[in-house]
């Protein structure tokens, strides 16, 4: 077996596309759409989850957290993802709602960061969703209060079998603090890995409800 690089030698060298202003759409959701098709398109193996993306939230006195969430939803009015509103991002979103996502697919040497603001949709919205998730998904939902400490697994087991029993002749209930958010953009990020480290990057920002469209340095 070889000797495994250590982390200050591990280096890639990026040389499989290039980003120009000219290929980029006017409209950055299109764009975004665009890299998660190709992304989709050329994923390595169905384990990639490709709409995987961190969200960053923070406290009004400057605590920053950030988890995977997945995309599950996507138009001009924004990125949508599903939580439960009394975790530790729904408790930092409600005092301060902005917010930045970042997807990187590295089969692509890509990256995509977004900022904005999120607010909760609209309860049918998150409803809808609910209802086409798998019953133990829903059931799972219920039974997790997330981000709270838990005595052991066997607690959060039991929790889900009572549920199971309760719920067996109806639908699984949608629990009132559970839902999606969607953020508004205000900036998006397109990077790609170009050889050299001068990669490119290519910003959004909106100004007067008009996409700005420049280049960034690496
Ligand atoms: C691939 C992946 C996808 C995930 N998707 C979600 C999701 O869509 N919604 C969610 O609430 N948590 C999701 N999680 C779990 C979160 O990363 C996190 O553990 C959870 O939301 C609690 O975060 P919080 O305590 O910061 O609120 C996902 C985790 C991974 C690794």
């Amino acid at each position: 077996m070889g000797v495994s690089p250590s982390l200050a030698e591990m280096r890639r060298h990026y040389q499989q596309d290039g980003l120009h202003k000219r290929d980029c759409a006017a409209c950055p959701t299109e764009q975004l759409k665009r890299w998660l098709h190709e992304a989709q398109e050329c994923s390595p193996g169905d384990w990639f989850e490709v709409n995987a993306m961190s969200l960053a939230t923070s406290t009004p006195d400057g605590d920053v957290t950030s988890r995977v969430v997945l995309l599950k939803g996507l138009d001009t009015d924004g990125l949508r993802f599903f939580t439960n509103y009394s975790s530790e991002k729904g408790r930092q979103l409600a005092e301060n709602p902005r917010a930045a996502l970042n997807f990187f697919w590295p089969h692509l040497e890509r990256q995509v960061r977004v900022a904005g603001s999120v607010t909760k949709v609209a309860r049918e919205v998150s409803l809808e969703y609910f209802r086409s998730r798998p019953r133990g998904s829903q059931l799972g939902a219920v039974a997790s209060a997330q981000s709270q400490v838990v005595a052991s697994r066997e607690v959060l087991e039991a929790r889900l079998h009572e549920l199971e029993a309760e719920c067996s002749a109806q639908d699984v209930p949608l629990p009132d603090d559970w839902g999606g958010y969607c953020l508004a953009p205000a900036v998006f990020e397109f990077w790609q890995g170009r050889p050299d480290r001068l990669h490119d990057r290519l910003r959004y920002t909106l100004a007067d409800d008009v996409w700005r469209l420049e280049r960034v340095s690496p």
